[in-house]
């Protein structure tokens, strides 16, 4: 709608998973940096927590498109909301696992681990790593579950895993995960993505913007300071800000964006996450 009005070749804010749109600020450089660590050098399991919006599923997104060029089979689970019964399921049948049974009652767990032992022996012996991503665990509430994904982390081949397992979500997956020491000690790898620092704000709202096909700035400095301080650097918000004010700046016809459009649009968006 605004697109044209700003001289832009496609909305620059939408709160998509777009790879394209990633933005390497310190921190998610460095999450980005870990995962790719602990896949490379088969560390086993590592844990990618941060607030809701902080581009944890992004992240899990562009790291995939960096993995899809190498020699990965992966399976990535976007929504374990699944009862115990059906994850190993889950993840078998996105490793590319044919033919399993489909009824609750049939599906054995010690069924499906030897199914998967053996996917990831003949991935093994393919030469190809195998990655399990999990987005959100910190919906999974079932210690079952949880089990379930230790076990597979005793795949091994001599000294070596046979998968590497990503566990990503919200900051109370840390506990969830602390609960179980078996688990916990096989987490080789942790981090945290916190709220953008001032700068990586900037940069980030410049970023997407030069993406999107604009390279002169249209936010204002103090008009970036403010989304700053009132997104609290987190990106989800950042963007419903950002794109607020460019309709709101479109309909006002304004060649800028100044920190008055910045205080209207949050004092409407006021009560959203
Ligand atoms: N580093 C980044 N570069 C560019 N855009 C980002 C970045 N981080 C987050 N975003 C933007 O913020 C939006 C929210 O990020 P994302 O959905 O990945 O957060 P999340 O941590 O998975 O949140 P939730 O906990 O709610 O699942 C994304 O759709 C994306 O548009
Ligand atoms: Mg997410």
């Amino acid at each position: 709608m605004y697109e044209k009005y700003w001289k832009l070749k496609e909305k620059p804010f939408e709160n998509t998973p777009d790879p394209r749109f990633f933005y390497y600020s310190t921190q998610h450089e460095e999450a980005l940096t870990r995962l790719t660590y602990a896949i490379q050098e088969r560390k086993g399991a590592a844990l990618l927590t941060g607030v809701f919006g902080c581009g944890k599923t992004l992240l899990a997104q562009s790291l995939l498109d960096g993995l899809q060029r190498g020699s990965y089979r992966i399976a990535l689970i976007a929504n374990p909301q699944l009862e115990y019964s059906e994850f190993l399921r889950a993840i078998a049948s996105r490793l590319g696992a044919t033919g399993l049974p489909t009824k609750k009652t049939e599906i054995l767990t010690d069924y499906l681990l030897d199914v998967l032992n053996e996917m990831l022996e003949n991935n093994f012996s393919d030469g190809k790593d195998t990655v399990v991503i999990i987005d959100e665990a910190h919906v999974i509430e079932d210690k079952k579950i949880f089990e379930e994904l230790r076990m597979l982390l005793n795949f091994q081949h001599k000294d070596r895993f046979l998968l590497t397992l990503l566990l990503l979500g919200q900051p109370e997956l840390r506990k969830n995960v602390d609960n179980i020491k078996q688990l916990a000690q096989r987490i080789a790898i942790r981090y945290h993505l916190d709220k953008l620092s001032r700068q990586d704000s900037e940069g980030y709202i410049l970023h997407r913007l030069k993406i999107a096909g604009k390279e002169a700035p249209i936010f204002t400095k103090e008009a970036q300071d403010l989304i700053f301080e009132q997104s609290g650097g987190i990106p989800r918000r950042i963007n419903h800000i950002c794109d607020m004010s460019l309709l709101i700046g479109f309909g006002n016809k304004e060649d800028k964006i100044g920190k008055d459009i910045i205080r209207e649009v949050v004092s409407d968006l006021e009560g959203r996450p």
